[in-house]
């Protein structure tokens, strides 16, 4: 659903000592937290699980059932009483006060806090996911999630909807940005940390779409179809790491069908993979209207329905005294909710507002950003740039003089000011509008070569960006493609012109730098004519400064690819996307809780390339990608020698990178196995990675070592993973198509 209601007008921005002033005078005039009642459920020294149980005792049945929903959408629905106290996010389950259990209070929170511009208060936008996922750094995703954790708890949230982890199957997906790339070791790795960051501020983090909500193209209908050992091993896969080693207080369930019933009543996903297999005891929450029934969603495993109550109030319990729903049923949705705010802290540090400092902010935001742009290509070292060899730099497209584009939908952050590209105080942000955040390259750029002239071209013609081009000492072009929530890529092109204006540019001038502000791989037809391409993908807060610093050399880029970049969509498992029958599409306002138990009409989307998603699909299909999975250049070079691989509980994988150039750097090691034939799976898979830190000349030898799982395939019949005997390669190296170091080892 994408409920008209829901995504009204979202957010006037307001500037940034206005927020400020705002975020006290709410502070106080809003009610605060109730003393601690002193009930045997506060002894901290008991488990999160005994104090569910205990304060359990004390509620009411309606207590209990109002635990099960929301009140509706705070952002756009009028205050009610029972939403006033919160802090008008887009979802908000009552507590019970008198028990001195507190609301739970959500906001979306992608790439920062969401709704902060409504609300008049600030908040950082982080790199986008994507971004932060290409620094292969796990710590990075830790500061990236600590960093949304605290500005949530500063703005009186308690809730992160944050945690999008889906698999890139399809490069067009409008929320690749939002994710963590196509490989599930590395996204499900990365996404545990950020979520691990984002509740270490004592806020209930979240992973979700689950599962399979892999394009936006009639996402309320869709029904995929997939084997069990496929999904297992692809998409399930980062959600099994995600929720094992992140630990995550709650999943959302995804709004699309999978093997024929709705994630959000699925019993098979919510029940046998994530509260049996892999014991997770946190709570399941629907997507935004992505609940269906009442019966049939209790019994599959859905805990709470959001953002309203059409069927986990009136009808669960007309369900309950009917003795459709078991008792037990309820009391286990209340604990697993219950038990998640005592395990994240939420009772015991009510939640409470101060001010965000936007200069950390920012400083983290540009540090992610430095370290997941991706140098794709570099020719006769034309990058970095020489501040003192330069006298004329010509900035071309993209608004690339006052600012750069990010990501919308749910995870839309405003920006300081409102749109950076409208006049001021014109710059509300709304649903479904590109929205560009004031960082400018052209002043970055200016800064860094303060004796240059830089001129400053739209792009919008090719002719006038080529004659701007013509004799500068370099061109810049500023190229993007906004992406959204709601919506997929029709193809991977640049749109606007943009490739005709690069080839313009390019003809124009041999020193042409491309500058990519994209979400999703795009294609590039000019590829061969520019002399330096950096993807900088949605760039954040500060992505000036990140891209200025990797420009003229203060940063050396060391970010690589976590999604293919196709040549065409030819090459795609899925050349064209499987679109929804009109009946298949909007959901709107006047739904009422019987036109939604029905459903949209569904229509089949069969994912049959099965595990094969990104790299695994170009390596078994024998196609070569124009930028492959894991690469990225930068300004050193690396030598990878002395592969040692000793088998055990987890396989160890030694080696040593020397850094052979002539800069200090960070190279990111990429680790993968062959599995034996038996296993009859692609020629290979991402098993372990690690980021390592090199001066000149410097080497290190470093361990990777490999969980069984990742070298296991998914075994329908023992519905268990399986390490097959056998022989397995192991390859090592900088990119998924240059592995200089192979070994074998035998397991079992
Ligand atoms: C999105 C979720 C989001 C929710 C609340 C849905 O449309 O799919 O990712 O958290 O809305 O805004």
């Amino acid at each position: 659903m994408k409920h008209k209601a829901f995504r009204a007008g979202l957010a006037a921005p307001a500037i940034l000592f206005l927020s400020l002033a705002f975020m006290q005078l709410g502070a106080a005039q809003r009610p605060q937290q109730k003393p601690h009642p002193t009930g045997p459920w506060m002894n901290t020294s008991l488990s999160p699980d005994e104090r569910a149980d205990l304060v359990m005792k004390e509620m009411t049945p309606d207590e209990k059932v109002a635990l099960l929903h929301g009140v509706g959408m705070p952002t756009d629905d009028p205050v009610t009483p029972e939403n006033a106290p919160s802090n008008r996010g887009v979802g908000y389950t009552v507590g019970v006060p008198r028990l001195g259990i507190p609301g739970i209070d959500m906001s979306d929170a992608a790439y920062g806090v969401r709704s902060s511009g409504v609300n008049g208060r600030y908040s950082t936008a982080l790199p986008a996911n994507v971004a932060a996922a290409s620094s292969w750094d796990p710590e990075a995703a830790y500061e990236y999630g600590a960093l949304i954790g605290r500005e949530l708890r500063a703005q009186g949230f308690n809730m992160s909807l944050g945690g999008g982890v889906n698999l890139t199957r399809d490069p067009r997906n409008g929320r690749t940005f939002e994710y963590l790339g196509e490989d599930p070791v590395l996204a499900g790795t990365l996404v545990a940390r950020l979520i691990q960051g984002t509740q270490s501020a004592n806020v209930i983090g979240d992973i979700k779409h689950y599962a399979l909500n892999d394009q936006e193209s009639g996402r309320n209908a869709v029904n995929i179809h997939i084997s069990k050992r496929a999904a297992r091993e692809s998409d399930l896969l980062a959600f099994e790491i995600g929720v094992e080693k992140g630990q995550p207080g709650a999943v959302m369930c995804s709004y699309n069908r999978v093997n024929g019933d709705f994630a959000c009543e699925n019993q098979w996903l919510l029940t046998d993979v994530l509260k049996k297999a892999w014991k997770f005891p946190g709570f399941v929450l629907s997507d935004w209207g992505g609940t269906h029934s009442d019966v049939k969603a209790s019994a599959a495993g859905l805990d709470n329905e959001q953002p309203g109550r059409f069927f986990y109030e009136k009808r669960f319990k007309d369900a309950l005294d009917a003795g459709k729903i078991p008792q037990s049923e309820l009391d286990d949705h209340v604990h697993r909710i219950l038990r998640t705010m005592f395990a994240q802290g939420l009772v015991d540090h009510p939640r409470q507002r101060s001010v965000i400092d936007p200069f950390a902010g920012f400083e983290t935001a540009r540090k992610i950003e430095e370290s997941g742009i991706v140098l794709l290509k570099n020719e006769k070292a034309a990058l970095p740039l020489s501040a003192a060899k330069l006298k004329t730099i010509a900035v071309i497209g993209s608004h690339s003089d006052v600012g750069m584009i990010s990501g919308g939908g749910s995870a839309q952050v405003d920006p300081i000011g409102g749109n950076a590209i409208k006049a001021a105080g014109q710059g509300a942000t709304h649903w479904m509008e590109e929205i560009w955040f004031p960082t400018s390259p052209l002043k970055a750029i200016q800064a860094r070569a303060p004796h240059a002239t830089v001129k400053y071209d739209a792009g919008t013609d090719p002719a006038a960006a080529s004659a701007a081009a013509k004799g500068a000492d370099v061109a810049i072009v500023f190229a993007y493609r906004w992406a959204s929530e709601g919506m997929d890529l029709k193809d991977l092109s640049l749109p606007h012109n943009q490739d005709a204006i690069i080839s313009a540019v390019a003809s124009a001038n041999p020193h042409t730098v491309v500058v990519l502000e994209t979400g999703n791989p795009v294609t590039m037809p000019w590829v061969d004519k520019a002399s330096a391409i950096l993807e900088a993908w949605f760039a954040g807060s500060d992505g000036a400064d990140a891209v200025g610093n990797v420009l003229f050399g203060t940063v050396n880029p060391s970010g690589k690819l976590v999604n293919t970049f196709p040549k065409s969509e030819g090459d795609l498992p899925h050349p064209t996307i499987t679109m929804p029958p009109k009946e298949s599409t909007g959901f709107d306002g006047a739904a009422t809780p019987e036109k939604w138990a029905a459903g949209l009409p569904p229509f089949e989307v069969t994912y049959d390339e099965g595990v094969k998603v990104g790299y695994k699909w170009y390596d078994a299909e024998d196609k070569k990608p124009l930028f492959p999975f894991g690469f990225g250049l930068s300004y050193t070079t690396y030598r990878y020698s002395g592969l040692q691989v000793t088998p055990g509980e987890k396989t160890k994988v030694t080696f040593t990178i020397t850094n052979t150039g002539s800069r200090e750097g960070a190279e990111i090691a990429e680790v993968y196995a062959g599995l034996p034939a038996a296993a009859q799976e692609p020629p290979k898979r991402l098993v372990g990675f690690t980021r390592v830190k090199l001066n000149p000349g410097e080497k290190k030898t470093v361990s990777v070592e490999i969980e069984p799982k990742y070298l296991s395939i998914f075994d329908e019949q023992k519905d268990d993973w399986s390490l097959l005997p056998g022989d397995y390669t192991i390859m090592v190296g900088g990119s998924s198509d240059n592995l200089p170091l192979k070994g074998n080892v035998n397991l079992k």
